[in-house]
């Protein structure tokens, strides 16, 4: 029978989308044809015999109809359910979308919705991570604060310049980072629609110098918070603080020979020029002075040069005892004043070829030495000595004077630092010497380091790039002056 079969046809959930409509409409054709087939039940059986299953032949024609209908719209409506799911899957799911009926037609409208959609999310999404790289990335700190001085965001630079270690976002501004300064350039900004910079210190032990710039942060005319972005300053600062003292100390230096030239050329111009005894001394306080005045001059150009970079070296692979010889005997008549003994320490016969500039390596012996015979005390024994150690070679300066106290150490080396200021100017001393000496050791690749035992002695130790060449038998034996 034709009815039957077409009830007992599948819903079409088997078939392709584009068939499925077409499938519900047969199913509804198919019900009338069970209508049909008891109308003609009912004109066939019209005995009264027949009346009985007659009435129950409409029944159930009428039955079939009915179900057949409602199964009709289950049908149906079945595409439009899965163009319902296919949308609640979506951003991700998609739509069926063959056939050219108007569902299919709905599904691929959906579909280029849902990769139109999903085109701008990746964008948006690209866009926010690289936001985000970019505002950890900065050098700069920034701060962001909601209408309730919230804080919304602090990225990477300004946790490290606070030293946050806790997520502060959703939390109060001064909750997070107590500064009343900060706090006060951020509420400054409030009303005025001009940004506020101000300079506050923030982190501890060591506090950081930044700069702040503050501003209202609005979109489309409506306030959304404040932003601040921090620059750090500190290095700026210390620059700036340096450039000032150096000015300060080279005026401070030139001043005392200035004055003592200037003021015994006066003296002798007003009379001392007639008594040959005073001319004399005015003289050679006038000679004295100049020196000192050319050493520091001289110094001061070499400090300028080495650092600009502008100091030319010439390295070479050069065996260093020759120098360290020549050293001593230049400075040996100043420490025999003194009497104090300046040996060079009997070494191994192989040669120490290390990569050096013969003249830098000699202005950096020159100044440890001098500075041994000028400090280390009357009587003092001074030793120069070198080895080879590793990739290395050593030369080391060590004296059993007086010594540096362990709060000096670690500023020898500082352009004008003397650790008696009065001693070392009275001995001829700007505190230049040591700073150029790391200087010139540094340019040749080495280090150079001191340790010191305040009452026992101090000792230099510059270490220099061994000389890649193999170690020969060394042509003389070291001498000692
Ligand atoms: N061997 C040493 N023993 C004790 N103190 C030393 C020794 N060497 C250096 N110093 C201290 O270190 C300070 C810095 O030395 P540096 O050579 O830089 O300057 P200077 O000798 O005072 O001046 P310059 O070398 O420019 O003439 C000296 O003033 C001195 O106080
Ligand atoms: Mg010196």
């Amino acid at each position: 029978m034709t009815a039957p079969d077409a009830i007992a046809e599948p819903a079409g959930a088997d078939l392709p989308a584009s068939d499925r409509p077409r499938s519900a409409t047969r199913a509804i054709l198919g019900a009338s044809g069970a209508l049909l087939a008891a109308g003609l039940g009912l004109s066939v059986a019209s005995a009264p015999e027949h009346a009985a299953a007659i009435a129950l032949g409409a029944g159930v024609a009428a039955a079939a109809a009915a179900a057949g209908g409602l199964l009709g719209v289950l049908l149906a409506t079945r595409p439009i359910r899965g163009l319902t799911r296919a949308v609640q899957a979506m951003p991700g799911g998609r739509a069926p979308a063959s056939g050219d009926d108007d569902v299919a037609e709905l599904g691929r409208a959906l579909n280029r919705l849902a990769t139109e959609h999903d085109r701008s999310s990746d964008q948006l999404r690209t866009e926010r991570d690289l936001l985000a790289g970019i505002l950890e990335g900065m050098g700069e700190g920034v701060l962001v604060l909601d209408t309730d001085e919230r804080i919304v965001l602090v990225n990477r630079a300004l946790r490290a310049f606070a030293r946050l270690d806790e997520d502060p976002r959703g939390k109060p501004l001064l909750e997070a980072i107590r500064n009343a300064a900060l706090k006060e350039a951020l509420d400054g900004v409030g009303s005025g629609a001009d940004p506020i910079v101000r300079e506050i210190e923030l982190g501890r032990p060591l506090p950081r110098k930044l700069l702040v710039r503050v501003a209202r942060l609005s979109h489309g005319g409506e306030l959304r918070g404040t932003i601040a972005v921090f620059h750090d300053v500190t290095d700026l600062r210390r620059l700036e603080t340096i450039r000032t003292d150096f000015v300060a100390n080279v005026s401070h230096e030139l001043r005392t020979p200035v004055t003592a030239i200037s003021t015994a050329t006066e003296t002798l111009l007003g009379g001392a020029l007639d008594d040959p005894d005073e001319a004399v001394e005015f003289v050679g306080v006038i000679d004295r002075h100049s020196k000192r005045l050319r050493q520091l001059v001289d110094d001061l150009l070499d400090l300028a040069k080495l650092e600009a970079k502008s100091f030319r070296l010439v390295l070479g692979e050069l065996d260093v005892r020759p120098i360290l010889t020549h050293a001593v005997e230049l400075l040996g008549e100043p420490a025999r004043r003194r009497r104090m003994t300046l040996v060079i320490a009997p070494g191994g016969a192989e040669i120490l070829r290390a990569r050096v500039d013969r003249r830098a390596l000699e202005q950096v012996l020159m100044n440890l030495l001098d500075n041994a015979i000028k400090y280390a005390g009357e009587g003092a024994r001074v030793t120069l000595s070198a080895r080879a150690a590793a990739e290395r070679v050593e030369i080391s300066v060590a004296d059993d004077g007086v010594g540096i106290s362990p709060a000096h150490l670690g500023r020898v080396f500082e352009r004008f630092y003397r650790v008696d200021n009065g001693r070392s100017r009275e001995l001829g001393g700007t505190g230049l010497g040591l700073s150029i000496v790391k200087h010139l050791v540094e340019l040749m690749g080495g280090t150079v380091e001191v340790e010191s035992e305040p009452g026992k002695g101090a000792r230099f130790t510059v270490r220099l790039q061994a000389a890649a060449g193999p170690a020969g038998p060394s042509p003389a034996p070291p001498s000692t002056p």
